[in-house]
């Protein structure tokens, strides 16, 4: 193959940003219907979902994933829709795990069916997994989650990730104004002392189906004032560049806390992510409104170095930006719709 960087140089894209993270959404569907990402309204019993056939294979999964690692990838995040809906994710799991230069895999769940696959997944090779949980009150959670799943499955779900080894576990709350701020204190109160780490995302207008109202947003800076107010906190350093969330450590030594807001503290500036989307759609972007089809290159019989020209070079065309621009962009985008969270994973 000639064009192809060697594997410690990565393009950057055109504002410098190199390529580290792919994330590859396996599923498109859910057993979930979170208002904020696929509001059950929208994501009907008759909704179009994406056919098995659409969906990209494993061996297709697999066979882009070895192209993106030359190009600067070291980390995997598999995601959804709910990936552990995908049949034999394990094995999916124990092939990316055995590409050479792939030094890290995750997995972002809504933890109801991970007591059953954590002990598979982690033999196969996931590195970690985060799990959503956005309430431990019963009422709020299927609020939150369209009236889905049991609070104790998603409990358990962690405590299985932990005995199986896929910690440090992660939790991602998203906070809706007026809807589950009252959850934040006591998710803190949970898992402080236990090694896991809570991370609060502000409500973000993925996809258009969501309804995002920005007076729904909770900014992160609130939060954290009312955390520190009960438990002393001090910032913690990032651990590495692109650290999507900002951490927080308590006074008292018992974990961090950690915060993602992409509304009122962007950090495009940093960030390094791919996103594979389950129709094998590449995307540079989680608010994109296009992207750069692989499937159809692909089962046409595309050579790698055809495949890996195109990345190469949409990723070098990159110039996203979008949680920066929000309120300019937004206002353009009626008629040009955005890619769904549910095709490409948070
Ligand atoms: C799209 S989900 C896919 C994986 C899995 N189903 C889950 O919920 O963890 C990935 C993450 O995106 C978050 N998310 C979805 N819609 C969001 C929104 N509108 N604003 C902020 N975060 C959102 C979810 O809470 C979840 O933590
Ligand atoms: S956030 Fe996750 S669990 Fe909720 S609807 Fe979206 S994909 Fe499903």
């Amino acid at each position: 193959m000639d064009n192809v960087a060697p594997l410690n140089r990565s393009p950057a894209d055109k504002l410098g940003r190199p390529l580290r993270d792919l994330r590859i959404s396996v599923m498109d569907r859910c057993n979930f219907r979170c208002p904020y990402c696929m509001p059950r309204e929208r994501f009907h019993e008759h909704y179009a979902f994406l056919k098995t056939a659409e969906r990209l294979s494993f061996e297709e999964i697999l066979r882009l994933t070895r192209l993106f690692v030359p190009l600067g990838v070291r980390k995997l995040r598999i995601t959804g829709g709910e990936p552990l809906l995908r049949v034999n994710l394990p094995d999916l799991v124990a092939d990316l795990n055995a590409i050479p230069g792939v030094e890290d895999i995750a997995l972002t769940t809504n933890g109801v069916l991970l007591g059953k696959h954590a002990y598979e997944l982690k033999a196969a090779g996931l590195s970690r997994v985060t799990v959503s949980l956005d309430s431990l009150d019963q009422d709020v959670f299927a609020k939150m989650n369209g009236g889905f799943g049991r609070v104790g499955e998603v409990l358990d779900g962690i405590q299985h990730a932990l005995d199986a080894g896929l910690g440090p576990v992660k939790i991602n709350a998203v906070i809706q104004r007026g809807v589950n701020e009252e959850s934040v204190l006591p998710l803190v109160e949970h898992f402080r002392g236990t090694g896991i780490t809570v991370r609060f995302i502000e409500y973000m207008d993925v996809g258009n189906r969501n309804h995002w109202d920005q007076q729904l947003v909770v900014p992160s800076k609130d939060l954290q004032s009312r955390i520190h107010e009960r438990w002393p906190l001090h910032p913690v350093k990032p651990d590495h560049v692109g650290e999507v969330a900002r951490r927080y450590a308590f006074d008292d030594g018992r974990g961090q806390v950690g915060f993602i807001s992409s509304v009122t503290q962007p950090f495009c500036g940093s960030c390094s992510r791919a996103r594979l989307a389950a129709d094998g759609v590449f995307y540079t972007c989680l608010f994109a409104q296009h992207g750069t089809d692989l499937r159809g290159p692909l089962r046409a019989g595309a050579t790698d170095e055809e495949l890996l020209r195109t990345i190469r070079g949409t990723w070098m065309q990159r110039e996203d930006r979008y949680s920066e621009q929000r309120m300019t962009l937004r206002a353009r985008a009626h008629n040009d719709p955005k890619v769904e969270m549910n095709y490409i994973g948070g």
